[in-house]
């Protein structure tokens, strides 16, 4: 069976629910893939940030397949041992009060059981909980609730009361690029209208404010420091809750270990995922021990969620990010991709702004510098360019114009450097 044979054989038994990029990926070694014909890539996607050790450690399939020979499935019904050592260390990671740790298959699933946890914590407060707050250009999965919190209508075509949960509100993005006023009014201003937001769109009893602190399918959207200063002392003087979704920015991702970090963030609640187990579908909702002793047994189950493989593979996954510095080398690595990049676009004229931290990078292309009208199409071109070239990079923002730079956090200074070569010639 060669590629094409697969992709025909895919729309035949597979529901078309999303377009693939047309590769069939067989291998992966750190930051390098290659396909069913051989050919290879450098992955600057890491399967949408998930890869961050890089592909086929050999530490994590280790620890996997000693784990699978011992015991691979348990059911929430009983304790296993990788899982109360996985939320131990959860623990000690988290920024600030957060302690409890509910695991979960997924960044969906991750987003969920926050959101039945910030209701929970409602009623046992005597409150209703009716209200949540999202962010316009978000992005926090497409099932139930963290569909309708997503900000992006394309996600919600087709999809009526489903992708619109009763009292979801969206309130307007920190995405700066665009606006008039200096980045750190721009900051402000924007966290003032979750204000207005709450007493004129919700009835005042808000379960939760959720938001991503690097918004990433919208964009690689970094909000201005500001804006976290305003938005948080809304949120206690208004004793609302803050959910920060760290789905695609944690775990060394931005340069620290949970994006929030970059601004002292102590949020109630936190949703992980993807880079938490190295490519094992693992998810989880990090709370505070007043919201987590709001819930009573039976109140949440998983079958699979804690799963001893999963959760000693996601153990021994942070312990790599700790024993390889990979929160340093994202931070050094990004840096020689924010420089590179900057040198590309002062002879380029497509690039409209460069923005991101770590290895979480965005490159927004316009069609000329004045009116910032998106580069739609010269996008795609790129990111096609890339992968005839061997360069696997992702592509995303609201408008579908953002390339989106997300390596492996293993990526050498070596390989680093071939993509921007790459990058340059495709741009
Ligand atoms: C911030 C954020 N939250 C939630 C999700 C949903 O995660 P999953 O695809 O694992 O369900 C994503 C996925 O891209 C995400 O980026």
């Amino acid at each position: 069976m060669n590629s094409k044979d697969i992709m025909e054989k895919d729309k035949e038994f597979f529901v078309q629910g999303y377009t693939r990029v047309p590769i069939v990926l067989t291998e992966g070694k750190g930051a390098m893939l290659k396909d069913l014909e051989g050919k290879e890539y450098i992955d600057c996607f890491a399967g949408i940030a998930v890869s961050n050790v890089g592909h086929a450690h050999e530490r994590l399939v280790k620890v996997a397949s000693e784990q699978m020979s011992k015991l691979i499935h348990t059911s929430g019904r009983f304790f296993n041992i990788p899982q109360t050592k996985l939320v131990e260390k959860i623990a000690e990671i988290s920024p600030g009060k957060l302690q409890y740790t509910y695991l979960c298959n997924s960044g969906t699933e991750a987003v969920e059981n926050a959101i039945k946890l910030v209701k929970k914590y409602a009623s046992s407060r005597g409150k209703t909980g009716a209200g949540l707050i999202s962010l316009e250009c978000s992005f926090h999965g497409r099932l139930g609730y963290s569909l309708s919190l997503t900000g992006q209508a394309k996600y919600k075509k087709g999809f009526g009361t489903y992708a619109n949960a009763p009292g979801v509100v969206h309130a307007p993005v920190p995405y700066s690029y665009r606006s008039k006023l200096p980045e750190d009014e721009f900051g402000i201003e924007t966290a003032l209208t979750i204000e207005e937001i709450i007493d004129r769109h919700t009835t005042g009893d808000v379960a939760a404010f959720i938001m991503e602190p690097i918004l990433g399918e919208g964009g690689i959207l970094v909000p201005p420091s500001t804006y976290f200063e305003t938005l948080t002392k809304i949120l206690k003087e208004r004793d609302i809750p803050f959910i920060l979704d760290e789905v695609q920015s944690g775990f060394g991702r931005t340069g620290k270990m949970f994006a929030g970090e970059h601004w002292n963030l102590e949020p109630d609640l936190m949703t992980i995922a993807k880079g938490m187990g190295g490519g094992m579908p693992i998810g989880a909702a990090v709370a505070t021990p007043e919201i987590a002793e709001s819930v009573q047994s039976g109140d949440f189950f998983s079958t699979y969620g804690g799963n001893p493989v999963c959760s000693s593979v996601a153990l021994e996954n942070i312990q790599i990010i700790d024993d390889e510095k990979l929160i340093d080398n994202s931070n050094y690595i990004g840096k020689i991709f924010m420089n590179g990049l900057t040198e590309i676009a002062t002879k380029n004229e497509l690039i409209g702004d460069i923005r991101g931290k770590g290895l979480m990078i965005g490159i927004e292309l316009v069609k000329d510098q004045n009116s910032k009208q998106p580069a739609v199409e010269e996008t795609k071109q790129v990111v096609e360019t890339l992968k005839k070239e061997g360069v696997i990079i992702g592509l995303g923002g609201i408008y579908g114009n953002v390339l989106r730079l997300q390596p492996p956090l293993c990526i050498s200074e070596e390989q680093a450097k071939i993509v921007l070569e790459k990058l340059k010639h495709a741009l």
